[in-house]
Protein backbone atom coordinates (compact mmCIF):
# COMPACT_ATOMS: atom_id res chain seq x y z
CA UNK A 1 0.00 0.00 0.00
CA UNK A 2 3.15 2.38 0.95
CA UNK A 3 4.02 2.44 -3.03
CA UNK A 4 0.36 2.43 -4.26
CA UNK A 5 -0.11 5.67 -1.53
CA UNK A 6 3.60 7.08 -3.55
CA UNK A 7 1.77 6.94 -6.97
CA UNK A 8 -0.97 8.74 -5.42
CA UNK A 9 -4.71 7.93 -5.24
CA UNK A 10 -6.37 11.13 -5.09
CA UNK A 11 -9.65 10.98 -6.74
CA UNK A 12 -9.19 7.22 -7.53
CA UNK A 13 -11.76 5.02 -6.22
CA UNK A 14 -10.28 2.26 -4.39
CA UNK A 15 -12.08 -1.19 -2.96
CA UNK A 16 -10.79 -1.94 0.25
CA UNK A 17 -11.53 -5.67 1.23
CA UNK A 18 -11.79 -5.28 4.78
CA UNK A 19 -13.15 -8.33 7.16
CA UNK A 20 -16.21 -6.61 9.24
CA UNK A 21 -17.47 -9.70 10.08
CA UNK A 22 -18.20 -8.70 13.79
CA UNK A 23 -19.93 -10.48 16.55
CA UNK A 24 -23.21 -8.49 17.26
CA UNK A 25 -26.13 -8.76 19.49
CA UNK A 26 -29.04 -7.63 17.41
CA UNK A 27 -27.23 -4.52 15.68
CA UNK A 28 -25.07 -3.40 18.81
CA UNK A 29 -21.49 -4.76 18.17
CA UNK A 30 -19.95 -6.63 21.04
CA UNK A 31 -16.58 -5.97 19.63
CA UNK A 32 -15.67 -3.82 16.98
CA UNK A 33 -11.60 -5.28 17.18
CA UNK A 34 -12.08 -5.86 13.29
CA UNK A 35 -13.29 -2.65 12.34
CA UNK A 36 -10.45 -0.82 14.29
CA UNK A 37 -7.97 -2.94 12.61
CA UNK A 38 -8.49 -1.76 9.17
CA UNK A 39 -8.59 2.00 10.38
CA UNK A 40 -4.92 2.61 9.34
CA UNK A 41 -5.37 1.66 5.66
CA UNK A 42 -8.87 3.28 5.30
CA UNK A 43 -7.49 6.13 6.95
CA UNK A 44 -4.18 6.59 4.37
CA UNK A 45 -6.39 6.13 1.68
CA UNK A 46 -8.88 8.75 2.35
CA UNK A 47 -6.30 11.19 3.56
CA UNK A 48 -4.45 10.89 0.95
CA UNK A 49 -7.74 11.85 -1.33
CA UNK A 50 -9.07 8.50 -2.70
CA UNK A 51 -12.41 7.51 -2.68
CA UNK A 52 -12.92 4.86 -0.40
CA UNK A 53 -15.43 1.66 -1.23
CA UNK A 54 -15.10 -0.54 1.89
CA UNK A 55 -16.40 -3.63 1.31
CA UNK A 56 -17.16 -7.30 3.40
CA UNK A 57 -18.98 -10.30 4.27
CA UNK A 58 -20.74 -10.49 7.69
CA UNK A 59 -21.75 -14.01 8.82
CA UNK A 60 -23.06 -16.50 6.36
CA UNK A 61 -25.94 -15.30 4.90
CA UNK A 62 -27.30 -17.41 2.11
CA UNK A 63 -26.43 -15.85 -1.01
CA UNK A 64 -29.41 -12.93 -0.78
CA UNK A 65 -30.44 -10.31 1.27
CA UNK A 66 -30.97 -11.29 4.89
CA UNK A 67 -31.50 -8.56 6.91
CA UNK A 68 -29.84 -10.11 10.25
CA UNK A 69 -26.55 -10.04 8.42
CA UNK A 70 -26.82 -6.05 7.08
CA UNK A 71 -23.19 -4.18 7.39
CA UNK A 72 -25.14 -1.11 8.27
CA UNK A 73 -24.15 -1.33 12.20
CA UNK A 74 -20.49 -1.83 11.16
CA UNK A 75 -20.83 0.84 8.31
CA UNK A 76 -22.15 2.95 11.17
CA UNK A 77 -18.92 2.44 13.59
CA UNK A 78 -16.71 3.00 11.25
CA UNK A 79 -18.11 6.48 10.62
CA UNK A 80 -17.61 6.66 14.33
CA UNK A 81 -14.28 5.97 14.21
CA UNK A 82 -13.65 7.92 11.19
CA UNK A 83 -14.93 10.95 12.74
CA UNK A 84 -17.15 11.01 9.37
CA UNK A 85 -20.04 10.63 7.69
CA UNK A 86 -19.91 6.88 5.71
CA UNK A 87 -22.13 6.89 3.58
CA UNK A 88 -23.96 2.84 3.43
CA UNK A 89 -25.07 1.22 0.09
CA UNK A 90 -28.03 -1.12 0.68
CA UNK A 91 -26.52 -2.95 -1.92
CA UNK A 92 -23.25 -4.28 -3.16
CA UNK A 93 -23.40 -4.00 -6.28
CA UNK A 94 -26.65 -2.53 -7.83
CA UNK A 95 -28.11 0.94 -7.36
CA UNK A 96 -27.65 2.03 -4.41
CA UNK A 97 -23.75 0.91 -4.47
CA UNK A 98 -23.26 2.69 -8.28
CA UNK A 99 -25.30 5.54 -7.19
CA UNK A 100 -23.06 5.87 -3.28
CA UNK A 101 -19.64 5.74 -5.07
CA UNK A 102 -20.86 8.37 -7.57
CA UNK A 103 -21.39 10.77 -5.15
CA UNK A 104 -18.18 9.65 -3.23
CA UNK A 105 -15.84 13.07 -2.75
CA UNK A 106 -12.13 12.72 -2.54
CA UNK A 107 -11.01 11.41 0.64
CA UNK A 108 -14.32 10.23 1.44
CA UNK A 109 -15.41 6.56 2.65
CA UNK A 110 -18.68 4.46 1.67
CA UNK A 111 -19.38 1.07 2.64
CA UNK A 112 -21.31 -1.18 0.73
CA UNK A 113 -23.82 -3.72 1.90
CA UNK A 114 -22.89 -7.81 2.80
CA UNK A 115 -20.75 -8.99 0.11
CA UNK A 116 -22.40 -12.50 0.62
CA UNK A 117 -25.73 -11.29 -0.18
CA UNK A 118 -24.65 -12.27 -3.53
CA UNK A 119 -24.58 -15.95 -4.28
CA UNK A 120 -21.50 -15.22 -6.79
CA UNK A 121 -19.18 -14.28 -3.60
CA UNK A 122 -18.85 -17.77 -2.29
CA UNK A 123 -19.68 -19.65 -5.46
CA UNK A 124 -17.82 -22.72 -5.89
CA UNK A 125 -18.55 -21.93 -9.60
CA UNK A 126 -15.10 -20.14 -11.16
CA UNK A 127 -17.58 -18.13 -14.08
CA UNK A 128 -20.08 -17.29 -11.07
CA UNK A 129 -17.75 -15.86 -8.97
CA UNK A 130 -15.86 -14.30 -12.19
CA UNK A 131 -18.93 -12.81 -13.01
CA UNK A 132 -19.65 -11.26 -9.33
CA UNK A 133 -16.05 -9.99 -9.61
CA UNK A 134 -16.58 -8.19 -12.52
CA UNK A 135 -19.00 -6.21 -11.38
CA UNK A 136 -17.03 -5.27 -8.59
CA UNK A 137 -14.12 -3.99 -10.37
CA UNK A 138 -16.97 -1.36 -12.42
CA UNK A 139 -16.83 -0.13 -8.81
CA UNK A 140 -13.47 0.95 -8.41
CA UNK A 141 -10.07 1.71 -10.00
CA UNK A 142 -7.61 0.04 -7.64
CA UNK A 143 -8.40 -3.14 -5.04
CA UNK A 144 -6.81 -3.20 -1.56
CA UNK A 145 -6.62 -6.17 -0.34
CA UNK A 146 -7.12 -5.83 3.84
CA UNK A 147 -9.31 -8.47 5.06
CA UNK A 148 -6.78 -10.80 6.62
CA UNK A 149 -9.80 -13.13 8.36
CA UNK A 150 -11.16 -13.92 5.02
CA UNK A 151 -7.65 -14.53 2.88
CA UNK A 152 -8.20 -18.23 3.25
CA UNK A 153 -11.69 -18.17 1.71
CA UNK A 154 -11.67 -18.32 -2.63
CA UNK A 155 -14.70 -15.90 -2.96
CA UNK A 156 -14.50 -13.19 -5.68
CA UNK A 157 -13.61 -10.28 -3.88
CA UNK A 158 -11.07 -11.86 -1.89
CA UNK A 159 -9.62 -13.87 -4.75
CA UNK A 160 -11.02 -13.33 -8.52
CA UNK A 161 -11.45 -9.06 -7.93
CA UNK A 162 -7.77 -8.71 -7.08
CA UNK A 163 -6.71 -10.51 -10.63
CA UNK A 164 -8.87 -7.77 -12.18
CA UNK A 165 -7.48 -4.80 -11.16
CA UNK A 166 -4.36 -3.10 -9.80
CA UNK A 167 -3.59 -4.60 -6.21
CA UNK A 168 -2.36 -3.98 -3.15
CA UNK A 169 -1.94 -5.54 0.37
CA UNK A 170 -3.26 -2.97 3.20
CA UNK A 171 -1.01 -2.43 6.61
CA UNK A 172 -3.22 -4.97 8.38
CA UNK A 173 -2.63 -7.44 6.25
CA UNK A 174 0.71 -6.80 5.78
CA UNK A 175 1.30 -6.93 9.89
CA UNK A 176 -0.71 -10.48 10.50
CA UNK A 177 1.98 -12.09 7.73
CA UNK A 178 4.93 -10.32 9.20
CA UNK A 179 3.71 -12.00 12.95
CA UNK A 180 2.41 -14.92 11.41
CA UNK A 181 5.81 -15.90 9.94
CA UNK A 182 7.68 -15.33 13.04
CA UNK A 183 5.87 -18.60 13.64
CA UNK A 184 6.94 -20.39 10.95
CA UNK A 185 10.14 -19.19 10.09
CA UNK A 186 12.50 -19.38 12.84
CA UNK A 187 10.79 -19.95 15.84
CA UNK A 188 12.06 -18.85 19.55
CA UNK A 189 11.70 -22.11 21.62
CA UNK A 190 10.51 -23.24 23.64
CA UNK A 191 7.98 -22.91 21.47
CA UNK A 192 4.37 -23.48 23.28
CA UNK A 193 0.96 -23.81 21.03
CA UNK A 194 -2.67 -23.83 23.32
CA UNK A 195 -5.50 -24.92 21.24
CA UNK A 196 -9.00 -25.00 22.40
CA UNK A 197 -12.81 -24.79 20.67
CA UNK A 198 -15.04 -27.02 20.59
CA UNK A 199 -14.41 -29.34 17.48
CA UNK A 200 -10.99 -31.36 17.18
CA UNK A 201 -12.01 -31.40 13.26
CA UNK A 202 -11.05 -27.91 12.98
CA UNK A 203 -7.89 -28.04 14.25
CA UNK A 204 -6.73 -31.46 12.58
CA UNK A 205 -4.77 -30.08 10.45
CA UNK A 206 -3.37 -27.56 12.40
CA UNK A 207 -2.28 -30.56 15.12
CA UNK A 208 -0.91 -32.41 12.58
CA UNK A 209 1.11 -29.93 11.18
CA UNK A 210 2.25 -28.61 14.94
CA UNK A 211 3.94 -32.23 15.95
CA UNK A 212 6.65 -31.50 13.82
CA UNK A 213 7.24 -28.10 14.99
CA UNK A 214 6.14 -26.91 18.49
CA UNK A 215 7.78 -27.98 21.82
CA UNK A 216 4.71 -27.83 23.81
CA UNK A 217 1.31 -28.10 22.85
CA UNK A 218 -1.31 -27.53 25.18
CA UNK A 219 -5.47 -28.23 24.46
CA UNK A 220 -8.08 -26.93 25.64
CA UNK A 221 -11.86 -26.07 25.18
CA UNK A 222 -14.17 -29.15 24.28
CA UNK A 223 -11.97 -31.35 22.01
CA UNK A 224 -10.11 -31.80 25.18
CA UNK A 225 -12.63 -34.63 26.24
CA UNK A 226 -11.77 -36.47 22.58
CA UNK A 227 -8.03 -36.93 23.82
CA UNK A 228 -9.22 -38.04 27.33
CA UNK A 229 -11.57 -40.51 25.78
CA UNK A 230 -8.65 -41.61 23.18
CA UNK A 231 -6.53 -42.33 25.84
CA UNK A 232 -9.44 -44.67 27.76
CA UNK A 233 -10.67 -42.45 30.09
CA UNK A 234 -14.32 -41.80 31.28
CA UNK A 235 -15.56 -38.37 30.13
CA UNK A 236 -19.38 -38.53 31.32
CA UNK A 237 -21.50 -36.79 29.38
CA UNK A 238 -19.12 -34.14 28.07
CA UNK A 239 -18.95 -33.51 24.09
CA UNK A 240 -17.22 -36.15 21.93
CA UNK A 241 -15.98 -37.01 18.14
CA UNK A 242 -16.00 -39.99 18.27
CA UNK A 243 -15.29 -40.48 14.38
CA UNK A 244 -11.90 -38.87 15.74
CA UNK A 245 -10.54 -41.36 18.07
CA UNK A 246 -8.18 -43.25 15.74
CA UNK A 247 -6.68 -39.95 14.92
CA UNK A 248 -6.39 -38.29 18.39
CA UNK A 249 -4.83 -41.20 19.30
CA UNK A 250 -2.57 -41.44 16.21
CA UNK A 251 -1.70 -37.69 17.37
CA UNK A 252 -0.82 -38.90 21.15
CA UNK A 253 1.24 -41.31 19.67
CA UNK A 254 3.08 -38.83 17.08
CA UNK A 255 3.65 -36.46 19.96
CA UNK A 256 5.02 -39.03 21.96
CA UNK A 257 7.65 -40.22 19.11
CA UNK A 258 8.28 -36.33 18.32
CA UNK A 259 8.89 -35.53 21.87
CA UNK A 260 6.64 -33.01 21.80
CA UNK A 261 4.73 -32.61 24.74
CA UNK A 262 0.81 -32.96 24.74
CA UNK A 263 -0.16 -30.95 27.63
CA UNK A 264 -3.83 -32.38 28.76
CA UNK A 265 -5.86 -31.13 31.69
CA UNK A 266 -5.10 -32.94 35.12
CA UNK A 267 -8.57 -31.45 36.11
CA UNK A 268 -12.02 -30.10 34.98
CA UNK A 269 -14.52 -27.90 35.62
CA UNK A 270 -18.30 -30.17 34.91
CA UNK A 271 -21.90 -29.06 35.49
CA UNK A 272 -25.20 -31.45 34.59
CA UNK A 273 -25.86 -29.46 31.74
CA UNK A 274 -24.66 -27.07 29.40
CA UNK A 275 -24.94 -23.35 30.91
CA UNK A 276 -27.13 -20.69 29.53
CA UNK A 277 -25.97 -18.43 28.43
CA UNK A 278 -28.50 -15.70 28.07
CA UNK A 279 -29.77 -15.67 31.74
CA UNK A 280 -26.26 -16.25 32.65
CA UNK A 281 -28.07 -18.62 35.54
CA UNK A 282 -26.02 -20.35 38.13
CA UNK A 283 -24.07 -23.17 36.13
CA UNK A 284 -23.71 -25.85 39.20
CA UNK A 285 -20.09 -26.40 38.41
CA UNK A 286 -17.53 -28.84 40.66
CA UNK A 287 -14.26 -30.16 39.70
CA UNK A 288 -13.58 -33.34 38.97
CA UNK A 289 -10.25 -35.23 38.51
CA UNK A 290 -9.90 -35.59 34.11
CA UNK A 291 -9.40 -39.14 34.24
CA UNK A 292 -12.79 -39.81 36.09
CA UNK A 293 -15.68 -37.45 34.81
CA UNK A 294 -18.77 -39.01 36.65
CA UNK A 295 -21.61 -40.27 34.93
CA UNK A 296 -24.41 -37.23 33.77
CA UNK A 297 -21.25 -34.56 34.16
CA UNK A 298 -20.36 -32.49 31.38
CA UNK A 299 -16.97 -31.05 31.30
CA UNK A 300 -17.16 -27.04 30.76
CA UNK A 301 -13.76 -25.68 31.70
CA UNK A 302 -10.52 -26.64 32.57
CA UNK A 303 -9.91 -26.96 36.22
CA UNK A 304 -7.78 -25.01 39.03
CA UNK A 305 -4.86 -27.60 38.65
CA UNK A 306 -4.31 -27.86 35.01
CA UNK A 307 -4.72 -23.75 34.87
CA UNK A 308 -1.29 -23.77 37.55
CA UNK A 309 -0.12 -26.79 34.89
CA UNK A 310 -0.69 -24.71 31.79
CA UNK A 311 0.10 -21.18 33.18
CA UNK A 312 3.35 -23.20 33.95
CA UNK A 313 3.70 -24.22 30.30
CA UNK A 314 3.34 -20.85 29.10
CA UNK A 315 5.33 -18.87 31.03
CA UNK A 316 8.63 -19.77 30.36
CA UNK A 317 8.39 -20.45 26.69
CA UNK A 318 10.20 -17.82 24.41
CA UNK A 319 6.90 -18.14 21.96
CA UNK A 320 3.54 -18.57 22.85
CA UNK A 321 0.33 -19.53 20.39
CA UNK A 322 -2.93 -19.38 21.61
CA UNK A 323 -6.19 -20.27 19.52
CA UNK A 324 -9.01 -21.25 21.03
CA UNK A 325 -10.98 -20.60 24.63
CA UNK A 326 -10.13 -23.52 26.89
CA UNK A 327 -13.95 -23.43 28.32
CA UNK A 328 -16.97 -21.78 27.87
CA UNK A 329 -16.23 -18.71 28.71
CA UNK A 330 -19.08 -17.33 28.10
CA UNK A 331 -20.67 -17.89 31.55
CA UNK A 332 -18.68 -16.60 34.46
CA UNK A 333 -18.77 -20.04 36.21
CA UNK A 334 -16.48 -21.73 33.02
CA UNK A 335 -14.39 -18.79 32.52
CA UNK A 336 -11.64 -19.52 34.48
CA UNK A 337 -9.46 -21.62 32.12
CA UNK A 338 -9.35 -19.18 29.62
CA UNK A 339 -9.12 -15.96 31.84
CA UNK A 340 -5.63 -17.97 33.22
CA UNK A 341 -4.49 -19.00 30.01
CA UNK A 342 -4.69 -15.18 28.70
CA UNK A 343 -3.06 -13.76 32.29
CA UNK A 344 -0.39 -16.61 31.74
CA UNK A 345 0.26 -15.02 28.28
CA UNK A 346 0.54 -11.71 30.05
CA UNK A 347 3.08 -12.66 32.66
CA UNK A 348 5.37 -14.48 30.07
CA UNK A 349 8.49 -12.26 28.19
CA UNK A 350 7.36 -14.91 25.10
CA UNK A 351 6.53 -13.30 22.22
CA UNK A 352 3.20 -13.69 22.04
CA UNK A 353 0.29 -14.24 18.98
CA UNK A 354 -3.63 -14.37 19.66
CA UNK A 355 -4.89 -16.24 17.49
CA UNK A 356 -8.30 -14.29 16.03
CA UNK A 357 -11.94 -15.03 16.48
CA UNK A 358 -13.25 -16.27 20.23
CA UNK A 359 -10.03 -15.97 21.33
CA UNK A 360 -9.37 -12.88 20.64
CA UNK A 361 -12.75 -11.79 21.28
CA UNK A 362 -12.80 -13.83 24.64
CA UNK A 363 -9.43 -11.20 25.57
CA UNK A 364 -11.08 -8.18 25.20
CA UNK A 365 -15.18 -9.57 26.49
CA UNK A 366 -13.12 -10.39 29.53
CA UNK A 367 -11.59 -7.22 30.18
CA UNK A 368 -8.33 -7.71 29.25
CA UNK A 369 -6.17 -5.09 27.76
CA UNK A 370 -5.58 -6.34 24.39
CA UNK A 371 -2.36 -3.77 23.50
CA UNK A 372 -0.50 -5.80 26.32
CA UNK A 373 -0.50 -8.77 24.22
CA UNK A 374 2.08 -9.41 21.77
CA UNK A 375 -0.25 -9.65 18.99
CA UNK A 376 -3.96 -9.91 18.81
CA UNK A 377 -5.11 -11.70 14.75
CA UNK A 378 -7.73 -10.88 13.26
CA UNK A 379 -8.27 -13.63 11.52
CA UNK A 380 -9.02 -17.60 13.18
CA UNK A 381 -9.42 -19.75 10.56
CA UNK A 382 -6.93 -17.92 8.11
CA UNK A 383 -4.40 -17.67 10.79
CA UNK A 384 -4.68 -21.59 11.65
CA UNK A 385 -4.67 -22.37 7.85
CA UNK A 386 -1.46 -19.99 7.46
CA UNK A 387 0.51 -22.25 10.50
CA UNK A 388 -0.62 -25.17 8.34
CA UNK A 389 1.56 -24.06 5.43
CA UNK A 390 -1.44 -24.26 3.19
CA UNK A 391 -1.48 -21.57 0.37
CA UNK A 392 -4.11 -19.23 1.23
CA UNK A 393 -6.59 -18.01 -1.85
CA UNK A 394 -6.83 -13.92 -0.88
CA UNK A 395 -2.26 -13.84 0.27
CA UNK A 396 -1.58 -15.70 -3.49
CA UNK A 397 -3.86 -13.61 -5.50
CA UNK A 398 -2.34 -9.98 -3.93
CA UNK A 399 1.23 -11.83 -4.89
CA UNK A 400 0.85 -11.70 -8.24
C1 LIG B 1 -13.95 -15.31 10.39
O1 LIG B 1 -14.79 -14.91 11.19
O2 LIG B 1 -13.12 -16.20 10.69
C2 LIG B 1 -13.85 -14.65 9.05
O3 LIG B 1 -14.56 -13.47 9.01
C3 LIG B 1 -14.26 -15.61 7.98
O4 LIG B 1 -15.61 -15.93 8.12
P1 LIG B 1 -16.20 -17.30 7.50
O5 LIG B 1 -15.62 -18.40 8.34
O6 LIG B 1 -17.68 -17.19 7.58
O7 LIG B 1 -15.69 -17.38 6.08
Amino acid sequence: IDELLAEGVAGKRIFVRADLNVPLDGTTITDDGRIRAVLPTVKALADAGARVVVASHLGRPKGAPDPAFSLAPAATRLGELLGADVPFATDTVGESARATVAGLADGQVAVVENLRFNAGETSKDDAERGAFADQLAALADVYVGDGFGAVHRKHASVYDLPARLPHAAGYLIATEVGVLRKLTDDVKRPYAVVLGGAKVSDKLAVIDRLLGKADRLLIGGGMVFTFLKAKGHEIGSSLVQEDQLPVVREYIERAEKNGVELVLPVDVVVAPEFPDLKTKAPGRPSTVAADAIPAGQMGLDIGPESRKLYASKIVDAATVFWNGPMGVFEHPDFAEGTKAVAQALLDSQAFTVVGGGDSAAAVRILGFDENAFGHISTGGGASLEYLEGKTLPGLAALED
